[in-house]
């Protein structure tokens, strides 16, 4: 089928639905299925959305077009886990059926106050002539799972910038008043994120722009989130329009985070160092935080990329989210971590230990813990995925301390303008390994999440190898692997 012939505007309807069945089986028999991603059941999912905890328990939400793997009329999936590691389908949470969404339910996210969850994102309208009208909407979830009325909070973007204005992302400040940040466009093309205050989630007042150091850096700012730990102000977006420079920013639309003092409410002023990239891989974009009840900051992103084709179009479907990671604060700097719950799974895992390198071990969905003793002077490579033509590749060079992540040889190309390598520079030398491999992802947790690369591959489904290749003598390291169900 070709899916870009197909319409990108079709609703959820009794009439459809007999479609939608027919899609979700070919998807089902779709290779490259994963086993522990949350992936849709049929059609394409983007960005993370509402991710929150609300009735004791997790609720996220995902862009998602179920009629094919292309950007079309977008609704929010709904899913809840008590333990973030096990996701329960609600199917579609929101529809685009009221005049204000028509064109789709766009990005933003959820704030759960007392018995309600509020979720907040942007209708998306186009005139006939083209242009694009943005609403800001809110509709709230009762404790029982079914949605009071949608809400318009806002019409048009402010005056100043494009209709490119979406994505709200909402919070409770100490002083007791909502804030909400959401992304924009000034109407000279550069990216901006504009600050609202609200005593009762209805009547937003405008505060004008978060205030950064970054005047003209990228034509778009998408997905804003901001929060704070252990004193430090985080604001985090997607930017779109950065210049590829040395390792950084290689792929097609970036995405990562300013740090600094708090955000000043009153001001909309941040002060604050310089963007540093949530993420080194591939695919990885829009991500969304919240915080757990105990305290801990979660975040999410779509393992995916817009105005990119990935080899799972032609089955039907598109796309997955990353596995939740806690953010930390360590020593001046943010540190990823694969949430702890994630443990929980090994208890199902067939466990296997490995520390010799001339060793061959095996796996498509596991999670594989490496502790260095000691590093050769010289590089060295782990490989995963291996088959008799192709693999994917990790290479650490103990020189400079950089990482390499090579997929040039993973399986079925994809996206290959951009590159088919991925580096960063760590700031110690490699210690531990944090790796997740699914059917058709890999997740890389390097020096306890100092870094990560996050990216789909396509290998064959028999090309499972693993491999350690170090040419030198002088490696020592304890591994651990857990496959997963
Ligand atoms: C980011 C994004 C958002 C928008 C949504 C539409 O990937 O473009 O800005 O709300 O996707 O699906």
């Amino acid at each position: 089928m070709n899916w870009l012939l197909t319409n990108k505007n079709k609703r959820l309807t009794p009439e459809n639905s007999k479609e939608l069945e027919y899609i979700k089986k070919q998807v089902a028999d779709s290779p490259w299925r994963q086993v522990f991603h949350i992936q849709p059941e049929s059609g394409l999912l983007n960005d993370p959305n509402g991710f929150a905890f609300f009735n004791g328990e997790y609720h996220l939400f995902y862009q998602w077009y179920p009629f094919g793997p292309v950007h079309g009329l977008k609704h929010w999936y709904h899913l809840t886990s008590e333990n973030l590691v096990d996701w329960k389908s609600h199917g579609a949470a929101l529809a685009p059926d009221i005049y204000e969404d028509r064109h789709g339910v766009y990005s933003g996210s959820g704030l759960a106050v007392k018995e309600k969850l509020y979720l907040f994102y942007t209708g998306n309208t186009k005139l006939d002539n083209g242009e694009r009208v943005p609403f800001q909407c809110s509709c709230a979830m009762r404790t029982d799972g079914t949605f009071e009325e949608k809400k318009v909070l806002m019409e048009g973007a402010p005056e100043g910038y494009t209709p490119h204005f979406r994505d709200p992302k909402v919070w409770q400040a100490e002083d007791g008043m909502y804030y909400a940040v959401i992304g924009g466009q000034r109407v000279d093309l550069t990216g901006a994120i504009l600050l609202y205050v609200s005593a009762d989630l209805e009547t937003w007042e405008c505060k004008g722009e978060v205030q950064t150091s970054l005047p003209s850096f990228g034509y778009m700012w998408e997905c804003p989130d901001y929060f704070e730990i252990q004193g430090n102000g985080i604001l985090m977006f997607s930017p779109q329009g950065i210049e590829a420079e040395g390792d950084s920013f290689q792929n097609i639309y970036q995405s990562g985070y300013i740090m600094g003092e708090p955000l000043d409410l009153a001001s909309g002023r941040l002060e604050h160092g310089a963007f540093r990239e949530w993420d080194h891989g591939f695919d990885f974009y829009a991500p969304q935080t919240t915080e757990s009840p105990y305290g801990r900051r979660i975040l999410i992103g779509w393992m995916g990329l817009p105005d990119q084709s990935y080899p799972t179009d032609r089955f039907g479907w598109a796309h997955c989210l990353t596995l939740p990671r806690e953010i930390v604060f360590e020593n001046g700097e943010l540190r990823q971590q694969p949430v702890k719950e994630l443990k929980n799974k090994r208890n199902e895992a067939e466990h296997q230990t490995w520390n010799n390198a001339d060793e061959l071990m095996d796996g498509q969905a596991y999670e594989l813990d490496i502790r260095f003793d000691s590093l050769p002077d010289t590089p060295f490579s782990l490989h995963v995925r291996e088959g008799r033509q192709e693999r994917t590749t990790l290479h650490y060079d103990p020189r400079d301390r950089k990482l390499v992540l090579d997929r040039s040889d993973s399986g079925e190309p994809l996206n290959e303008e951009y590159g088919t390598t991925r580096a960063a520079l760590l700031s110690y030398p490699l210690a531990t390994l944090r790796i997740f491999v699914d059917v058709s992802s890999i997740e890389i947790f390097a020096n306890d999440g100092e870094c990560v690369f996050t990216s789909r591959i396509f290998p064959k489904e028999d090309s499972n190898g693993i491999r350690m290749q170090a040419d030198a003598g002088g490696l020592v390291f304890h591994a651990e692997k857990w496959e997963y169900k």
